[in-house]
């Protein structure tokens, strides 16, 4: 029996590389539903491929513009927004959902499915920020399986993989350093669109991209990392390397060190998340050690970047502050990418908005979401203010 999967946001970069990798595996799975939002061209060719039973996009206007373009012998069940979304990643027949939406828009979807004791496979790594405890707690309660797409949580998965908790002594997150590691802070204050978009190793969508330049990305991360792995925060370190062949480690408490290595290749976590619990042959590109020559490590500049320690704060507060970090971010890196607010206003934007919410211990959904919702507004306050 194949495996049935859906797949929420199967018009971006990794939908579509989740899609490259079911291809190759089509005895395997089969796809049941896809999301797309706005890009109904590639939604179209992607149904016209993989002929999923419901796909959903933006809003009435979208499912009008992609009903126009199919086939009419096609029968397919169009729907729209988050409804539309939840139906998708709570589909009764669905084996695994694969959420790889950009931003809190992945929240419900994924709640929803962990509601309905799914076996999730989480890209979006914003849903975890937001509502970790909650998301974790509910996969125990419904005996839900949320599987990390992240290279970095994959790599500890993998490396975590027949070892005792109380073994670890430290998580260590490795981090390319985005773009503009290597920027002056003096050239930091005139970064372009471009340079930040300019990421030296991974080809992603805009928003990861940009969260990557900021050191956002891995600050995004450690919290990630924090409800995956029920770690406590202190045992998460982050390092800087620049190859980004590590995609991340464990040190154990006898000294050992374990690292996933692999190319830069988003289809490998991908495969290992559909898979999971089982390693599976592939023909993607093999690292050749030789070739690459040195691997280097360096500590991140938390001067330099503060986004990581903005996200460390507000991991150590809790409650609705990882939500208020993830919801301010989200509307500076748009205002940045609207040319609306300069680079190194990000950061400010956040810290300025985190200092004035108090947060809610035990959040509910519906906390978290008011949470998100202050903070998009706060935080366009400040945009203003820029
Ligand atoms: N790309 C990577 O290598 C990578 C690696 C690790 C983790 N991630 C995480 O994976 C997630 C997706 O990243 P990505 O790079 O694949 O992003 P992306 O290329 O920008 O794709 C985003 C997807 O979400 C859809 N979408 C956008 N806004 C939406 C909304 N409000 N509601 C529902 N769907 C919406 C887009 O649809 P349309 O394009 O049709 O508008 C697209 O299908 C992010 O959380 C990111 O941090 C990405």
């Amino acid at each position: 029996m194949r495996k049935k999967v859906a797949i929420l946001g199967s018009t971006g970069s990794i939908g579509q590389q989740t899609l490259e990798v079911i291809r190759k595996y089509s005895n395997e799975f089969e796809v049941v539903g896809l999301s797309g939002w706005e890009n109904t061209a590639s939604l179209k060719e992607q149904i016209s491929l993989f002929r999923p039973k419901v796909a959903v996009v933006k809003n009435e206007y979208t499912v009008r513009k992609l009903k126009k373009d199919l086939d009419n012998s096609s029968d397919i069940k169009l729907l729209w927004g988050t409804e539309g979304l939840v139906k998708i990643s709570t589909l009764e027949e669905a084996d695994i959902i694969v959420v790889a939406i950009t931003g809190i828009a992945s929240l419900i979807p994924t709640f929803e499915a962990v509601k309905k004791g799914k076996k999730i496979a989480l890209a979006s790594k914003e849903a975890m920020v937001a509502a970790g405890e909650l998301l974790v707690n509910e996969a125990k309660l419904r005996n839900a399986k949320i599987l990390p797409i992240d290279s970095e949580h994959s790599a500890i998965l993998q490396c975590l993989k027949n070892e005792q908790k109380d073994c670890i002594e430290k998580i260590i997150l490795t981090a390319s350093g985005g773009a503009l590691y290597d920027f002056t802070e003096t050239a930091l204050k005139n970064v372009s669109i471009e340079d930040a978009l300019n990421h030296p190793t991974w080809k992603m969508g805009k928003k990861v991209t940009i969260d990557s330049a900021t050191l956002m990305n891995k600050g995004l991360e450690v919290i990630e990392a924090k409800w995956f792995f029920n770690i406590p925060v202190n045992k998460i370190e982050i390092v800087i390397h620049p190859q980004s062949y590590i995609h991340s480690m464990v040190q154990f408490i006898d000294g050992t060190i374990l690292a996933q290595i692999s190319e830069h290749d988003m289809k490998i976590p991908i495969q290992y998340a559909l898979f999971y619990p089982n390693r599976t042959i592939n023909n993607f590109s093999r690292l050749e050690l030789t070739k690459i020559g040195q691997l280097t490590f360096k500590k991140p500049n938390f001067n330099k970047f503060p986004c990581i320690k903005l996200a460390y704060q507000a991991l150590e507060i809790g409650g609705t502050m990882p939500a208020v970090l993830n919801g301010a971010n989200e509307i500076a890196v748009n205002a940045f990418l609207d040319s609306q607010i300069s680079f190194s206003a990000i950061p400010l934007i956040i810290q300025n908005t985190m200092k004035e919410h108090k947060p809610k211990y035990n959040p509910n959904i519906s906390d978290i979401l008011d949470a998100d919702y202050w903070a998009r507004e706060r935080a366009l306050g400040f945009c203003i203010l820029e």
